[in-house]
C-alpha cells in the first residue's frame, strides 16, 4: 500500500467517533476565531447579478426529463448560482441573525467556494474570457482575471466552466480532526445543488474527472499563495453545457492562456487558527488523482406533479426536532424518496449503499433494510454483513429487508444520541464500498466517496421537501457502532454519512427574512 493510502486509512480510523472517544476537537467553540463564512477578494472588479426570484422554473417532478436548454446569459447564470450556492433566506432569533443557503453545510459555515470560467457574455463588446468568484452574500461575481483563448471552440455554444474549492478551516474550527470529512460531504451537497439548479435551465453538468487538483488550483488562482491567509484547496471542475460533453475533456489549451497572477487578495477569515497536523496530511494525501472511472447510464423515475423547483430548493431546511406522532410516511413516499437516489447521481459507478433503520413507514416492518445501489456489490455486501440477515426482496427494486426489530434506540445512539435519528420515519447510514475503491483508484477516491454521499444527502433533502417532509444530514455518528449492528468487521465497507427523514418543526421563535434586499 502506498504512503497516501496509508494516510487515508489512518485518518479514517483516527477520526471515528466512539462512545468512549469522540474524534479530537477543541471541545468548545472559540467564538473569537470563528471563521467568516463569506469569502471576498479585495481589490477586484465586482459584478452584481440580477435576483432570479421572479423567474419561472419547471415543476420539480420534471427535472429529470429533457428540458429545452436556456441560452447562456447573465440572467440564466444568475439563476443557476442563486438556486444552488446562493442564500435562501436570513434567519433571526434572540438578537442574532444568520444566512441559510440552498446547499446544506455542516455547522452552516460553508467551506465550499465556487468559481466560473466564462466565455465573453457578461458585457457587450467584451471579447475576453473571464475567471470569476461567486459571492453569495450579495449575489455577485468578482472578476479575478481576463484573457483571450480559443478553448471555447472545443465546446458546444453556451458552455462554460464551474469549479468548486474548499476551505477546511471553516469546518476545523468546529469539528477539529473530523473536519476533512465534513468539508467533503459539504462539497458533495454543493455539487448536487448545482446539478439540480442546472436542470431547471435544461443544462447538463459534467465533472471533468481527469483534471488534476493542481490544474483546478491553477485555473482559479488558488496556487498564488501570497493572495491567501487561510489555505483553500481545489476540488471539482465541471463543464456546464446545453448538451453532452465528455468527462475526459482536457483543459490544457485553456491553462496555457491563464495569466500567472490574478486580481484581488482573499479576505482573512479568522484572527487566528488552530492547527491539527492530521488535516494538511490528509489534504495532501488525497490531492493527487489516479484513474478516471467508468460512466454509467441514468434511469430516473417520472414522479407525480409537484411544486415549482425553485420553491423546493429555496425551502429546503434542516430540521432539529422530529415528531414521532406525525412522522409516519406512506409506502409511496418512502419509494419516491429512495428511488430518487437509487440510480447514479453523477453518472459514475455507485459506490454508496443505504443501510436503513426503518421506524415508521406504512407497509414496512420496523427494522433494518439495505438499498444496494450497485448490483456489482451485492454478493460482497452480503458476505460482509451478519450471516443471519434475511435478504428478502421488497417491492422496491434493490431494497432488501434484513431484520425485523425496533431500531429507534440504536438509531439514536449511533447518531451521537440525537433524537432526530429515532423520532422520524427512518434514518440511514451511507455504506460505502471502501477499501476496494481506495485500492483500485487511489487516495483521491476518499474525497470522491464523501462527495457521492453529500450528493445523495442533498437529493434526499430536496425529495423530502418536495413531499412536505423534513430531513437532516447527520455527520455526528458512531462509526463502529453502526458497523457492529450490520456485522461489518473490516474496512471493505464503511459508513461515511447518516441522514434522517420524517416530519419536523422549524422552531417558531426563528423569524425568516428575505435573502436579498433588492430586485
Ligand atoms: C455533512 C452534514 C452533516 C450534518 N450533521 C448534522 C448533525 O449531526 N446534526 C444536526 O442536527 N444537523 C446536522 N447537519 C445539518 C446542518 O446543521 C445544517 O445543514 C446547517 O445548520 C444549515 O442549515 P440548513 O440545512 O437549514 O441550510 C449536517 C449537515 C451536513 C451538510
Amino acid at each position: 500500500m502506498n504512503k497516501e493510502l496509508q494516510t487515508v486509512f489512518h485518518y479514517h480510523e483516527t477520526t471515528k467517533h466512539a462512545q468512549q472517544r469522540y474524534a479530537r476537537s477543541l471541545g468548545y467553540m472559540d467564538w473569537a476565531s470563528q471563521p467568516d463564512p463569506f469569502r471576498n477578494y479585495n481589490g477586484c472588479e465586482t459584478i452584481e447579478l440580477p435576483i432570479a426570484l421572479e423567474n419561472a422554473t419547471p415543476p420539480y417532478h420534471l427535472l429529470n426529463t429533457d428540458l429545452p436548454p436556456a441560452p447562456l446569459l447573465k440572467e440564466s447564470l444568475s439563476q443557476l448560482l442563486q438556486f444552488s450556492m446562493g442564500i435562501a433566506a436570513h434567519k433571526e432569533s434572540g438578537g442574532s441573525s444568520w444566512a441559510v443557503r440552498c446547499n446544506a453545510s455542516s455547522g452552516n459555515l460553508h467551506p465550499t467556494e465556487s468559481y466560473l470560467v466564462l466565455p465573453p457574455i457578461m458585457e457587450e463588446q467584451n471579447t475576453k474570457t473571464s475567471i470569476l468568484h461567486y459571492t453569495p452574500q450579495n449575489h455577485g461575481l468578482e472578476k479575478l482575471s481576463e484573457f483571450d483563448t480559443s478553448f471555447w471552440d472545443n465546446l458546444p455554444k453556451g458552455s462554460f466552466l464551474l469549479g468548486l474549492s474548499g476551505i477546511t478551516w471553516r469546518e476545523v474550527w468546529k469539528y477539529g480532526e473530523r473536519a476533512f470529512r465534513y468539508t467533503n460531504l459539504d462539497a458533495g451537497h454543493a455539487w448536487q445543488s448545482i446539478v439540480v439548479s442546472a436542470k431547471m435551465l435544461g443544462w447538463k453538468v459534467t465533472r471533468l474527472d481527469s483534471t488534476s487538483d493542481t490544474d483546478i488550483g491553477t485555473l482559479f488562482g488558488l496556487n498564488q499563495k501570497t493572495r491567501f491567509f487561510e489555505h483553500e484547496h481545489a476540488d471539482m471542475l465541471f463543464v456546464v453545457s446545453p448538451s453532452h460533453v465528455e468527462s475526459s475533456l482536457r483543459i490544457d489549451s485553456l491553462l496555457e492562456n491563464v495569466p500567472l497572477s490574478f486580481n484581488g487578495i482573499a479576505n482573512k477569515l479568522s484572527s487566528q487558527m488552530q492547527s491539527w497536523d492530521i488535516i494538511p496530511a490528509i489534504e495532501n494525501a488525497t490531492s493527487v488523482m489516479q484513474i478516471a472511472q467508468q460512466n454509467t447510464t441514468q434511469n430516473h423515475m417520472l414522479k407525480d406533479a409537484t411544486q415549482e423547483s425553485k420553491t423546493v430548493v429555496l425551502n429546503r431546511r434542516s430540521i432539529h426536532i422530529m415528531h414521532t406522532d406525525t412522522s409516519t410516511i406512506t409506502q409511496e413516499e418512502f419509494h419516491t424518496i429512495l428511488s430518487s437516489v437509487n440510480t447514479s447521481l453523477d453518472a459514475k459507478e455507485n459506490a454508496v449503499h443505504l443501510a436503513l433503520m426503518v421506524h415508521r413507514v406504512e407497509g414496512y416492518k420496523k427494522g433494518l433494510y439495505i438499498l444496494v445501489r450497485n448490483d456489482r456489490d451485492l454478493i460482497n455486501v452480503q458476505e460482509h454483513m451478519h450471516n443471519d440477515f434475511l435478504w428478502n426482496k421488497t417491492e422496491l427494486n434493490n431494497l432488501y429487508f434484513l431484520e425485523e426489530k425496533d431500531v429507534t434506540m440504536a438509531s439514536k445512539s449511533i447518531s451521537c444520541s440525537q433524537d432526530i435519528a429515532s423520532d422520524g420515519a427512518f434514518s440511514l447510514g451511507m455504506l460505502c464500498n471502501f477499501s476496494e475503491q481506495l485500492n483500485a483508484h487511489g487516495a483521491h477516491r476518499y474525497k470522491e466517496l464523501y462527495w457521492e454521499c453529500g450528493m445523495i444527502g442533498q437529493e434526499l433533502y430536496l425529495e423530502a421537501t418536495s413531499l412536505g417532509l423534513s430531513g437532516t444530514g447527520i455527520g455526528c455518528f458512531l462509526d463502529d457502532m453502526m458497523h457492529g449492528m450490520l456485522g461489518i468487521k473490516d474496512t471493505r465497507f464503511q459508513v461515511l454519512y447518516h441522514f434522517t427523514i420524517g416530519r419536523g418543526n422549524v422552531d417558531s421563535r426563528i423569524m425568516t427574512k428575505p435573502a436579498y434586499n433588492r430586485k
